[in-house]
């Protein structure tokens, strides 16, 4: 899509650019019509009492949805005619509210079609966006960040959308690597002979059923001098549960079961093309969850790189045990300050609903951080406890550590057992450590004025949060 700055007034703008009113209805569209012979579609903010960050990432949205719906591919838009509308906005920057504006323009914008025939009249996107007002050199900077920053959510879309038959852990690799091509980011992918030598075995135990090789990825950006983030991304390219089968309905969306990984690839990718001055490292533990002749088994017991042994109750839980390892694995960076981000429970659907990702850390002041850094990029979060008490539960019976509690009471709290497993693994980092549980947020919601499918998150909120690391704060 190409968006571009004009100086001054929409009623300049030239023939063939639908131009966008914005007005004070209730948000949507208000229907497309002439004003003084020009095609003009009114689009309805909402009260200007109740405009918000979050309101105006819809509006943004709303407007490109439209455009689309309307099947007009070229649109002009001034925020700044109408500043009655905006004005609960003052507090933001001019170049954080274009930055924003670019952002969701940008995912606004993206169709999963490239499994489709196109139709005779081409896609309904939109190819250009003429965008009217105050401009400057730093404005034109945010809008070009921006939109970077859309097309990164948007590429992690389209990896996370590709069916489990095309993305393997093989193939996710080699997304990882054609992501990263032509930026300064060093990339090697492990071989299960390679994971075997290591002993990463908790990895290569749930990796047994299918017949695909696991992979264990490595992205390195050296942006900085101090010590890096390390970012671990669930690539669990295909999700069947294992043994422990899910039910029919639970497994037709798991190809997106490597939304992590998708999102940590392109959350480094970004961060090396905006050259943020942050060393961050991407790990990629990467496998198909399958219940072939040699899978692993409820009752089996794994013993991880870190030497802790795992006793698996349910092979459905295969993300926190594959993230075990690749946890481990962080210690040799050194980090300052460790993420994973998986789709690891159900169980946080059933306890945030489909508007934000969980995030579990014992680290008060990351997960502030954390918690800033999604509410000003749009992918929200919100806190779960990882306390003491709930440690109990994932204590093993055979082994050091179950994979889940098991028994009557195992349905309650999916999300904090997943997190308290993860912490078993990041309470030998010596670092501050969070786990985002991204399965809410796996795929787009209604409301969201996205298309339907991958939702891209967390790229926006892994971006703002290398920005800022380490937080002023004290920790
Ligand atoms: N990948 C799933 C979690 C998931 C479910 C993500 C729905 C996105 C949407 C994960 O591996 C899983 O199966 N978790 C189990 C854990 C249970 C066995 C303790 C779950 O959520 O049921
Ligand atoms: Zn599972
Ligand atoms: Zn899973």
């Amino acid at each position: 899509m190409k968006l571009i700055l004009k100086k001054g007034s929409i009623e300049n703008a030239p023939k063939g650019y639908v131009r966008i009113r914005i007005t004070e209805k209730a948000r949507g569209v208000k229907g497309s019509v002439k004003e003084n012979g020009e095609e003009t579609l009114e689009i309805g903010a909402g009260r200007p009492a109740e405009m918000s960050r979050r309101k105006f990432i819809l509006l943004c949205r709303s407007i490109v949805q439209a455009a689309k719906a309307h099947a007009f591919k070229k649109i002009a838009i001034q925020f700044d005619n109408t500043p009655e509308l905006f004005k609960n906005l003052k507090g933001i920057s001019p170049e954080d509210i274009s930055q924003m504006a670019a952002e969701n323009f940008e995912m606004a914008d993206f169709e999963f079609n490239i499994f489709k025939t196109k139709p005779k009249e081409g896609w309904h996107t939109v190819e250009e966006i003429l965008l009217y007002g105050k401009s400057s050199a730093t404005i034109e900077k945010a809008v070009r960040k921006g939109q970077e920053i859309g097309k990164a959510v948007n590429a992690c879309r389209t990896l996370a959308n590709m069916p489990g038959g095309d993305i393997t852990p093989t193939t996710l690799a080699k997304a990882a690597k054609a992501a990263i091509k032509g930026l300064p980011v060093k990339v090697t992918t492990l071989s299960a002979k390679d994971m075997k030598k290591l002993g990463m075995l908790a990895l290569l135990g749930v990796a047994k059923g299918s017949t695909e090789e696991p992979t264990f990825t490595i992205l390195e950006y050296k942006g900085g001098k101090g010590s890096p983030i390390v970012l671990a991304g669930k690539g669990v390219t295909f999700d069947s549960g294992g043994l422990n089968l899910k039910p029919s309905n639970g497994m037709y969306e798991m190809h997106m079961d490597m939304s992590g990984a998708a999102s940590v690839i392109h959350a480094v990718a970004l961060a090396a093309r905006l050259k943020i001055k942050q060393s961050v490292i991407g790990l990629l533990p990467a496998v198909e969850n399958m219940p072939g002749n040699n899978a692993y088994r409820p009752g089996d017991i794994l013993k991880s790189l870190s030497g802790k042994t795992i006793e698996v109750l349910d092979t459905d839980a295969e993300g926190r045990i594959i993230l075990a390892d690749a946890l481990t694995y962080a210690k040799r960076f050194k980090p300052s300050v460790v993420i994973d981000v998986a789709t690891l429970t159900g169980a946080a659907i059933s306890a945030l609903g489909l508007h934000a990702s969980a995030v579990l850390t014992r680290d008060d002041a990351l997960a502030q951080q954390i918690s800033d850094a999604g509410e000003a990029s749009g992918d929200y979060v919100w806190r779960l406890p990882l306390w003491d008490e709930y440690e109990e539960r994932v204590k093993g019976e055979f082994a050091d550590i179950k994979n889940v509690p098991g028994g009557s009471t195992s349905r309650y709290g999916g999300t904090i057992d997943g997190g308290m497993f993860l912490w078993q693994f990041a309470k030998e980092l010596e670092c501050p450590w969070a786990h985002l549980d991204i399965a809410p947020r796996m795929t787009s919601a209604p409301g969201d004025e996205l298309a339907k499918g991958a939702a891209g998150a967390p790229v926006r909120l892994l971006l703002r949060f290398i920005e800022q690391w380490p937080h002023t704060a004290k920790r």
